[in-house]
């Protein structure tokens, strides 16, 4: 039997992506996010108005995509509900939000020299996409009725880096076992099926779980 429970979040599970673009003066914000899928060589990406990446993106057009492995997690879950944009709305306070402008540095992750673009890879991430804005779609409607609370991004991947030992020798593919992505699902983490640390967006978002 099915129901009906009006569910407040859709995040049946996603990849954890650490997307890199340049802030205004130059230097490097680095945001996790789990609204992504791929076709062909190009990629959708989901972010809130609230993000800086958002804007970064919208005005630089250029990012790199880090994908972090399962056992990154907690590189990932120390830059939970850390902004890199110095207004925070109120919301975003009450759910523990706060201004951090070296994001790379708290999340201890090294910022490598990207080929093609100017945001820098995250060094330690087995896989980086180097990307480039392709165009910027307005998501849904925000409380006030007016188009667009989030922006879906449409970008091409310009070069995939991958860590070797990933790539099937000889082929110009991954090894699907040899990969276990980071993933998100309903706020919490998961790596191999399991729920594998307790996360910061999920205590921020009050979600009922007990894990
Ligand atoms: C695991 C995880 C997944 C997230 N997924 C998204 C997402 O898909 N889209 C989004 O806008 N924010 C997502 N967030 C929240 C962003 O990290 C947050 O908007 C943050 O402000 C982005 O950083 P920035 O403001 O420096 O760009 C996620 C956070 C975490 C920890």
């Amino acid at each position: 039997m099915h129901v009906a429970p009006g569910l407040k979040v859709l995040y049946f599970g996603t990849p954890v992506v650490l997307v890199s673009t340049r802030n205004e003066d130059g230097s490097a914000n680095l945001a996790p996010i789990s609204s992504a899928w791929w076709l062909g060589q190009y990629c959708m990406i989901g972010m809130g108005g609230s993000a800086r990446t958002t804007q970064n993106l919208l005005r630089e057009r250029e990012c790199v995509l880090n994908l972090p492995s399962s056992a990154m997690v907690d590189v990932v879950d120390r830059i939970a509900l850390t902004t890199g944009s110095p207004e925070i709305r109120e919301y975003r306070q009450k759910q523990g939000y706060r201004y951090e402008p070296e994001k790379f540095k708290l999340a201890e992750l090294t910022e490598q020299p990207s080929e093609l673009v100017s945001p820098p890879r995250a060094a330690e991430c087995p896989v980086q996409l180097e990307c480039r804005l392709v165009d910027a779609h307005p998501l849904g409607t925000d409380a006030n009725g007016e188009k667009g609370f989030a922006t879906a991004f449409q970008l091409e991947v310009l070069r995939a880096h991958v860590e070797e030992e990933l790539v099937i020798p000889g082929t110009h593919y991954v090894d699907p076992v040899g990969w276990d992505p980071l993933i998100m699902k309903f706020c919490e983490f998961f790596g191999g099926g399991e729920n594998i640390h307790p996360s910061r967006l999920a205590q921020g978002w009050q979600m009922p779980h007990d894990l």
